[in-house]
């Protein structure tokens, strides 16, 4: 990879912060965006922009055709068998309330198990709570082992045949962990519940084949991966989203209406109603497009062998305390606290340095609870971040403790 060429694609990158390089760390939140989703985005708004799939002019048949292609293009990069499994929604979130509203509330009872993981973040478990309230369903955690992995025996033991719905994400947005997807979906399937993937920080970062993974639904956001923010993307099984209601109601999700009901249409148009994120929906396509010129492979590769770089020079610092499972298969997130400094307090002096990190509890407060703290300061990588911007993060972190007196 040749990180230098990639870096000049992206503009902030080569900004100052108090005279010095900026150094983003803070990917996991959001990742920065290259030229070519930018430059794709607004081509669109300048020459193509149009209300899909309404007009019987030119520039709606433009912008229509841009839209269903970048549908394919998504498609293709998850490895969905039917164009109809992929719906456009604002974010992954918006993706896990669909299936909550639609699917979850329609289908279960009381006493009906919905398993989830301690590592989700709240987009994967507000959802759940709220179906868990409306129908008087059970919602059970798995937990994690000593060393902040996945406690899989402890996830197998609690599926059972009250288990639903098995919703868990693909790799934690706090200790990095990717997940073995294959196997948990396996386990749901065994027990007659269904898999639900929560993919916000997997696919920005390795290469997944929803034909193999075998889950039921998959979500992820956009702007976690390189495109703008408000497009995001449920895939689901043909013959689930079938039976299903839609989600949201109004202009393009209908086949006919009457005064007193309506028919509605078929897919993915059914889960799209209002006009849609056109501009999103083709930067997300370039954004994918611009991942695989680089290659996913070496992507993963690169972001996890950096990620394990910086920690190996952060580990052995005194005071600290890293929620990583340095044993488990990790991707690009390194979460951390000093026991004698505010999370906040670390962030704020890294970003006196320039160096932008996360701080407070990540979306995920029942995690932060569960592992006995309130906060924690978070880097999260991307092939765009160098070695020594790594090297230069561990640097002023250990200098964190002199600024602060200590
Ligand atoms: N859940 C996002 C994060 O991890 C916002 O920062």
């Amino acid at each position: 990879m040749d990180i230098e060429k990639i870096r000049a694609d992206f503009p902030y990158l080569d900004s100052k912060k108090v005279g010095k390089d900026v150094i983003y760390l803070d990917t996991a939140a959001t990742s920065q965006k290259p030229k070519e989703v930018i430059d794709a985005v607004d081509n669109y708004y300048k020459y193509q922009n149009a209300n899909p799939h309404r007009g019987a002019h030119y520039l709606s048949f433009v912008a229509t055709t841009a839209y269903e292609n970048s549908r394919d293009k998504i498609k293709e990069y998850i490895g969905a068998k039917n164009r109809e499994e992929v719906i456009f929604t604002r974010n992954a979130t918006e993706a896990l309330n669909l299936i909550a509203y639609s699917y979850a509330l329609e289908n279960l009872k009381a006493n009906d198990e919905i398993l989830i993981t301690i590592l989700e973040h709240h987009a994967n478990l507000v959802p759940w709570q709220i179906v868990a309230k409306k129908t008087g369903a059970k919602l059970v955690y798995a937990y994690l082992n000593e060393d902040y992995s996945l406690n899989y025996e402890d996830l197998k033991n609690k599926i059972n045949e009250k288990t639903k719905i098995v919703s868990f994400t693909g790799a934690s947005n706090v200790t990095g962990e990717i997940i073995d997807i294959k196997k948990i979906v396996n386990w749901a399937h065994e027990a007659g519940a269904i898999a639900i993937v929560d993919g916000s920080q997997l696919t920005p970062h390795l290469k997944i084949d929803l034909s193999d993974l075998d889950c039921d639904f998959y979500v992820f956001s956009g702007h976690k991966l390189l495109s703008p923010m408000g497009i995001g993307v449920l895939y689901g099984k043909k013959a689930l989203l079938e039976k299903m209601n839609p989600f949201l109601t109004g202009g393009d999700m209908i086949e006919y209406v009457y005064e007193q009901e309506s028919s509605f249409a078929s897919l993915p148009y059914k889960f799209e109603a209002g006009t849609q994120n056109v501009g999103g929906a083709i930067g997300l396509a370039k954004a994918i497009e611009y991942m695989e010129k680089i290659g996913l492979d070496e992507i993963y590769k690169y972001e996890s062998d950096l990620t394990r770089h910086a920690y190996n020079f952060i580990k052995d610092y005194p005071h600290i305390k890293i929620f990583y499972p340095e044993n488990s298969k990790t991707g690009a997130v390194l979460s951390f606290t000093y026991d004698d400094i505010h999370p906040h307090d670390i962030a704020s002096i890294l970003d006196n340095s320039g160096i932008a990190v996360r701080s407070g509890h990540h979306c995920a407060m029942p995690l932060h609870k569960y592992l006995g703290i309130s906060a924690s300061a978070r880097a999260s990588f991307a092939f765009y971040n160098t070695k020594e911007e790594a090297e230069i993060f561990a640097k002023e972190l250990l200098n964190v403790r002199k600024v602060m007196g200590l």
